[in-house]
């Protein structure tokens, strides 16, 4: 308290003397140094005396908020000195020459924002004082936003609060601003609002948190909102941006849209038809699907999807999707159109089958009826034979028979057809196929088949006549629809005429078969080349034959019983026939054993004159 006295009178006294000599000091100080929060603070007080100061001394003084006045620091030729007991007592240096002293505050806190004076007192050279104003910054946090998270309705009245934002710790006081899409959102009378709240902590930082209230609209359901926070620094105004935000937008459906998903193209009976409904409104509304007919009916449906299983013809119509509109209290209709085509049983005229007469002509149709344009094929035994709805069947024949199937089908609409066929039958006289009559020869003894085939309808009968052999059976008869088809087979014992009569009510027709019975000479040519062996052997026989004759003769004539008439003659034959009967048995088992025709043929040579085949039947038994 003393040390101040003595200054204050010091004071006092220079002031005094100045008055009187009226010699000046210039002072020189900037008026605000900026430093951030925590940096050290070079304060300048540059001085200069108009007259050499006998004296001089330098104090630094503060202002605090209440608006006293504290010195913090003292310079004199002699001392130099910080102020015991004030706020700056171990954070100030303090450093001068002749005329400049510098303050140096070394870690700069928020507190320190204020004036600092420099006091020059020269005594009679002359006193003054100039201050600097200290800034201090501290850039904010990052700055938070935070939608809203339920959905916002576009049909409020008031304005809606989208989303808060905060700039936490910064100083001086931060501001903040808020952007749609990168548009600034300046406060607008009924349709932008923004609350700001400032809090100053006890550490002197600035919190600063906006909410932005905003008139909603069916457009903002795509937007990004954003703030962003700007803070002074040195020199200097910096922005640092919060993330982008999208809000949910709540909007009444104003449309719907009803389209059918499944199937794509036309749409045919026993389909199943998928039909959608999208509104325009969000959230999607409850959805409901009636027929126009029947707005009373609500079809099952789900999550906005209605599906008709198998449809028909029935089905096709105006179908409905409907939601209300919650604001306006009203029914939101969609509507589409549904086509069911359709293709029915193809009828045929004349129907399952018809009867003609050989000849004659007829002309089919075939139609089903379509919800399309269709196209007729007709087909018969897998056969394309004609196109278009009308088939002609001209001059018929047999071959004009059989089965006549029409395919109906939609070229539009790919598998959707439907078939009919009739059946035609050709009446007529029977029809033996390669009718004319056969002649043929045949060796004797061999089996022979003989076929018989006929057309006709009625079905013919087919019945056989044969002369010339018994040994003959039938081994096949086929039948079809109209035809049959018969094969007997016959041994040729001598000539055989074989007659196939095919019989119907319309008529008949026959086919002769003439066989000619060959007689087995033909193996001669063999019978020379295989057996001179053979006739040597014959010739001896003969010879011992005639020998044997001789013999007898001769003693026939020596005894005198030779008699000279016709009797005599017929019993040398019958001689004959007797005696060599058994030799003739055992030449022709020895003969069969090597070949059957060559026994034959030895017969005839021995002039037997009984039928061949009788013997070589009698043979082989
Ligand atoms: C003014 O404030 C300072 C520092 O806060 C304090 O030291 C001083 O006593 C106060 N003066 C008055 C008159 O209240
Ligand atoms: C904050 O807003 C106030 C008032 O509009 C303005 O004076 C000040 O310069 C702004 N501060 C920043 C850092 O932009
Ligand atoms: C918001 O954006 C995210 C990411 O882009 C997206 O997944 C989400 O669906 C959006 N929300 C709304 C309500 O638009
Ligand atoms: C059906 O055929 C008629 C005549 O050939 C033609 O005029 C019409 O355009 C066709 N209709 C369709 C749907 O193809
Ligand atoms: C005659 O027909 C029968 C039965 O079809 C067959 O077994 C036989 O071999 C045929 N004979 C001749 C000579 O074709
Ligand atoms: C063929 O058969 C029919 C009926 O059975 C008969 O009237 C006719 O005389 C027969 N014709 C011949 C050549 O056998």
């Amino acid at each position: 308290m003393a040390c101040r006295k003595d200054t204050l009178l010091l004071v006092a006294l220079l002031s005094f003397v100045t008055f009187y000599v009226r010699a000046k000091v210039d002072i020189d100080m900037d008026d605000t140094v900026s430093v951030y929060r925590g940096d050290p603070a070079e304060l300048h007080c540059r001085y200069s005396f108009s007259e050499e100061p006998s004296m001089m001394m330098v104090q630094w003084f503060v202002k605090y908020p209440n608006g006293s006045r504290e010195r913090i620091s003292y310079r004199d030729l002699t001392i130099e000195r910080v102020d015991e007991g004030t706020d700056y007592t171990d954070r100030i240096t303090v450093a001068g020459d002749s005329n400049s002293e510098t303050l140096t505050v070394l870690t700069v806190k928020l507190s320190d924002e204020r004036e600092f004076f420099c006091q020059v007192n020269g005594m009679a050279a002359g006193n003054g004082e100039r201050k600097t104003h200290l800034a201090v910054f501290d850039p904010p946090e990052a700055p938070v936003i935070e939608g809203v998270h339920s959905g916002i309705s576009v049909s409020s009245h008031l304005l809606s609060k989208i989303a808060s934002c905060e700039a936490r710790k910064g100083y001086p006081r931060p501001n903040i601003t808020w952007y749609r899409d990168e548009t600034p959102l300046i406060p607008i009378n009924g349709e932008i609002n923004v609350v700001t709240l400032v809090t100053r902590e006890a550490s002197g930082f600035y919190t600063v948190q906006s909410e932005l209230q905003y008139k909603i609209t069916k457009e903002d359901k795509d937007a990004l909102f954003s703030c962003k926070v700007s803070y002074f620094v040195p020199g200097d105004v910096r922005t640092s941006a919060s993330q982008d935000i999208n809000i949910t937008v709540h909007y009444p459906t104003t449309n719907v849209e009803l389209w059918r998903e499944l199937p794509k193209g036309l749409v045919k009976e026993g389909d199943t038809v998928e039909i959608r409904c999208q509104g325009d409104g969000n959230p999607p509304p409850p959805y409901t699907f009636n027929r126009e007919q029947q707005p009373e009916i609500e079809l099952d449906s789900t999550n906005g999807q209605l599906v008709l299983h198998e449809v028909t013809r029935r089905d096709s119509g105006v179908y409905q999707c409907r939601t209300l509109d919650l604001d306006t209290e009203e029914d939101v209709v969609g509507n589409m159109h549904l086509t069911v085509h359709y293709l029915d049983p193809a009828v045929v005229v004349p129907k399952d089958s018809e009867v003609m007469s050989k000849g004659e002509s007829l002309t089919a149709t075939c139609n089903a009826l379509s919800s399309l344009n269709t196209s007729t094929v007709w087909f018969k035994d897998d056969r394309e034979i004609g196109r278009g709805h009308m088939l002609f069947l001209e001059d018929a024949t047999f071959d004009t028979a059989g089965e006549y199937v029409c395919e109906v089908s939609v070229p539009t609409l790919a598998g959707f057809q439907s078939t009919g066929s009739v059946h035609i039958i050709v009446q007529g006289v029977p029809k033996i196929k390669d009718a004319e009559n056969v002649d043929m020869e045949e060796r004797a003894g061999k089996w022979v088949n003989l076929s018989c085939e006929a057309r006709g309808y009625p079905r013919p009968i087919i019945a056989w006549s044969i002369y010339g052999t018994q040994s003959w059976r039938e081994v096949l008869n086929r039948v079809t629809e109209d035809s049959v088809q018969s094969l007997v087979t016959l041994k040729v014992t001598s000539d055989i005429t074989a007659i196939c009569n095919a019989t119907n009510d319309m008529g008949v027709e026959t086919k002769t078969h003439s066989i000619k019975s060959m007689s087995m000479v033909t193996p001669a040519a063999k019978f020379q080349a295989e057996g001179s062996g053979i006739i040597i052997v014959i010739i001896i026989i003969c010879i011992l034959l005639l020998a044997i004759l001789g013999s007898v003769l001769y003693f026939l004539y020596k005894k005198g019983k030779l008699p000279c008439g016709r009797s005599g003659k017929q019993e040398i034959i019958n001689v004959y026939s007797t005696a060599e009967k058994p030799n003739k048995e055992d030449i022709v088992v020895e003969m069969k054993a090597e070949k059957t025709e060559e026994a034959v043929l030895l017969k005839g040579v021995n002039g037997d004159k009984k039928p061949m085949n009788d013997q070589y039947i009698d043979l082989r038994k």
